[in-house]
């Protein structure tokens, strides 16, 4: 057992030195730096390239493949961390000490048991339902154990509501890049204030993501053993996070190596700058709803093929392609029909994904080890080979990281309608750091669309429409 462990970290190591060699690791301040707004940048459709907001939480270089939490390279969290340690200096901008860190697990052992939501939840056909529309249901029903704001003594008064008038502000102007918001709160807060017995304030706070944080990960468990025809277990308080979340969706308690490879699984995906997930939660944020229905919104954009539901493909693809002698021929039909092939390519990296250079190695070992996953494995590496050799050169399309995460999960015996899931597990710490951060400074996003429409059309009776 402690071999593998070993095994592992040496896995870890060599990733973080292959990285290290194919790309410099020099800061690029033209990249890194204070904004003065109004800020001049080019921009592209879907706002690739704008830059919406000042952060501390993470930096992804793209062009050099380096993924950054709070300063420390994503390797030697990997190496050194667990996920409560990287959720921690997500939110709190350091890594815990050993009472800061045990005081915060102790609170995630308390948040993990969210026993009115499940309750609440096992009320639906979860069976029925599509993974993460549970997850999202679940989420929504997780904000009634924590807030009152859907009873009526908790709705916001007239103090903080919207003007009514608020959309109709002409927006189609030249940002301003004031310092104070554009739309203004009747009351001009710019965070949520305590409405009944500090609820609200609960709401948004710390304490919220941490409740989220750990609620995720039961919520999903649970949804995992609701779907198999098993009732939800209770969380373990002796296991930390990642064994727990094992435990809570088998019923059995993970080995050092499972929660290990758990551990660094969930590090890997806990925070990814303003990805389209990220981007929905604080969208929901900033109008000063509260954190819940924001985490609701990440799980929600997750959801998609071309953001967290990949990996799922990726595996429906290695299955489709059955062996990897037939990888050539699969490669010459897809890209000839235009396909885009799963697992590969993202609108940020142009090198090659740094999570995807710790699983691939990581799913290796794992495929070692279990000789049933080795033909999927090795279906998997011509792939990469195929794809990477093809269009590595030409368009930068590498592996990413959702190409072997599917592998690594399943080695974990988890089945692939879960692994979206499981990227909320870990993902809501990224969303609630980002959030809880923008909150400090809250500005209502509001980009604009370029109107291409027409003018002066005259309404037509409708007998006489054609
Ligand atoms: N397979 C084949 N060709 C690809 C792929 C791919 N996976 N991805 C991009 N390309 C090609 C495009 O066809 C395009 O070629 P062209 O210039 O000849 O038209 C070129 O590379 C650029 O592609 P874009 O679509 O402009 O790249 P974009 O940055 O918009 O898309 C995306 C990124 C959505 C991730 C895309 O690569 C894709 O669809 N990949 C497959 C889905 C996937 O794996 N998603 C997970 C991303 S990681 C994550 O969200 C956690």
């Amino acid at each position: 057992m402690q071999d593998t462990i070993g095994t592992i970290q040496n896995l870890l190591l060599e990733a973080y030195r292959r990285a290290r060699e194919e790309s410099s690791s020099e800061p690029e301040p033209e990249l890194t730096h204070e904004v003065q707004w109004p800020i001049a940048c080019t921009v592209g459709p879907g706002l690739e390239g704008a830059i919406a907001s000042e952060t501390k939480v993470g930096y992804v270089n793209g062009a050099r493949g380096w993924l950054i939490y709070r300063g420390y390279n994503i390797f030697d969290l990997c190496s050194y961390c667990t996920y409560e340690e990287v959720a921690y200096l997500l939110l709190h901008d350091r890594l815990p000490n050993a009472e800061e860190l045990s005081r915060f697990k102790k609170k995630l052992a308390r948040y993990r048991l969210v026993t009115k939501t499940l309750r609440l939840l096992m009320g639906f056909p979860v069976e029925e339902m599509n993974a993460m529309g549970a997850l999202r249901l679940g989420t929504n029903l997780m904000r009634q154990e924590f807030t009152i704001l859907d009873q009526e003594e908790g709705r916001r008064g007239p103090c903080n509501a919207i003007g009514s008038d608020e959309d109709s502000i002409p927006m189609e102007t030249k940002p301003r890049g004031e310092e104070h918001a554009i739309y203004e709160f009747m009351s001009g807060v710019k965070k949520a204030e305590p409405v009944v017995n500090g609820q609200l304030a609960e709401a948004c706070g710390i304490d919220a993501c941490y409740h989220l944080i750990a609620g995720v990960s039961t919520i999903t468990a649970a949804v995992a053993r609701l779907r198999r025809g098993h009732v939800p277990i209770e969380p373990d308080p002796e296991l930390g996070h990642a064994a727990n979340f094992l435990y809570m969706m088998t019923g059995r308690r993970p080995s050092p190596v499972e929660e290990r490879i758990m551990d660094i699984a969930l590090i890997l995906h806990a925070d990814h700058g303003m990805n389209a997930s990220t981007f929905a939660a604080m969208v929901v944020a900033s109008t000063l709803s509260d954190i819940y229905f924001s985490v609701g919104a990440g799980i929600a954009a997750l959801n998609g093929p071309l953001h967290g539901g990949a990996n799922e493909q990726v595996m429906k693809v290695l299955k489709q392609i059955g062996a990897s002698e037939n990888v050539p021929a699969w490669v010459d039909k897809t890209l000839a029909g235009g396909g885009k092939i799963a697992g590969f390519g993202h609108r940020v990296y142009k090198a090659y994904d740094p999570r995807a250079r710790i699983l691939g190695p990581l799913a290796a070992m794992l495929a070692d080890n279990r000789p049933e996953l080795q033909p999927m494995f090795e279906t998997a590496g011509k792939l990469e080979q195929e794809v990477a050799g093809r269009l590595g050169e030409q368009k930068k399309i590498f592996p990413n990281v959702d190409f072997y995460s599917g592998l690594v999960y399943s080695s974990l015996g988890i089945e692939p309608e879960m692994f979206t899931p499981i990227f909320a597990v870990s993902r809501v710490a990224g969303w609630t750091a980002r959030v809880h951060e923008y909150l400090q400074h809250n500005r209502i996003f509001r980009p604009r669309a370029m109107y291409t429409g027409s003018f002066n059309k005259e309404v037509i009776p409708i007998d006489k429409r054609s």
